[in-house]
């Protein structure tokens, strides 16, 4: 079974999302009352009238989570127009440090998933609370950092964004660190497919999508989010081994360690199978060291209970 912690719209877009790919029953968890429940419902009636076989059902009772081997945590509070993902920093980390209790106590031996923000710091504190093997707590956000990444440099380039392997390291936020020449066509580096100006602009269009999104239409994104989350946890479900950039607890990759980044890593049943290094150049490493300096302030900004 998967269980959603969180649903919200990030939370019940998964569920939609995983139901059209019948991944396994799922359970939708909440602390609002009835609204669990209201949303499964409904996404029922969806998977009936799409003819899906599996089972979505809503609770506020975290105890029904028992045996689960996939938790999606999407609790939390979305940022609000003109807010920062820095700024949920310490309302955030509560939820998560709860969250992290209840996940141990019911589904000790889940693998758990998460996208609440400021995502970095959070899946630290979830990794830091859970003590589960780093294998097993897994922050998403750059399959949607290099899935934008990929989705502007289609529309610039005139190629699917399915034939482009899209390259972003280091922090879920302003400080994101797109790598245009390593993200590649058949080969060929963006860097050599673009010039530097149109480089320049799909890197700025992907950095700021989040706050794109979110300043269009008042809320946070969630259909970008859901799907990721559905391939991801799909990666997981069928044991394809498969290759995403995601945010993992580092022990010396990339010269860093006790900090959590975006690094490409493979997905299969036990969860990050491995984690891959990139040959970075001097000028790449620095941006990436920025980009790992952003998220240790945050880290650092933690009340230490969260550490
Ligand atoms: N346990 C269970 N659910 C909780 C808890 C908790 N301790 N705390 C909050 N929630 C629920 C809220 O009741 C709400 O239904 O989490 C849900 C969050 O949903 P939304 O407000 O719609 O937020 P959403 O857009 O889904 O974003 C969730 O993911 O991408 C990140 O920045 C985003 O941190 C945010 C999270």
């Amino acid at each position: 079974m998967i269980t959603i912690i969180g649903a919200g719209k990030v939370g019940t877009s998964a569920a939609a999302f995983m139901m059209v790919k019948e991944l396994d029953d799922i359970l939708l968890i909440d602390i609002i009352p009835n609204k669990p429940q209201g949303e499964a419902l409904d996404l029922s009636h969806a998977a009936s009238i799409l003819g899906k076989s599996i089972t979505i059902t809503g609770s506020n009772d975290y105890k029904d989570m028992a045996g689960s081997d996939i938790v999606v945590v999407t609790a939390g509070f979305p940022r609000k127009p003109g807010m920062t993902r820095e700024q949920l920093l310490g309302k955030n980390a509560g939820i998560i440090a709860d969250i992290a209790e209840k996940i141990k106590e019911y589904a000790p031996n889940s693998i758990v998933l998460l996208t609440t923000n400021p995502l970095d710091a959070m899946t630290y504190v979830m990794y830091k609370k859970l003590g589960f093997p780093r294998e097993r707590v897994i922050g998403f956000s750059g399959v949607l950092d290099a899935g934008r990444l990929a989705y502007y440099a289609s529309r610039k380039l005139k190629i699917s964004p399915a034939s482009i392997v899209p390259i972003v390291l280091g922090m879920h936020g302003q400080a994101m660190f797109p790598v245009p020449r390593l993200s590649t066509v058949m080969g060929a580096p963006l860097t050599s497919l673009l010039s530097p100006e149109e480089i320049e602009e799909i890197r700025k269009e992907t950095v700021a999508a989040g706050k794109t999104i979110t300043e269009l239409r008042g809320y946070s994104s969630n259909y970008g989010p859901g799907a990721g989350l559905a391939v991801m946890v799909e990666a997981i479900k069928k044991n394809q081994h498969k290759a995403f950039i995601a945010s993992a607890y580092l022990k010396g990759e990339y010269g860093f360690s006790d900090i959590v980044l975006e690094v490409p890593l493979v997905l299969g049943a036990s969860g990050i199978e491995r984690i891959i290094e990139l040959p970075l150049n001097e000028e790449e490493k620095k941006g990436l060291a920025e980009s790992a300096e952003a998220v240790k302030k945050l880290i650092d900004a933690l009340p230490p209970e969260y550490k």
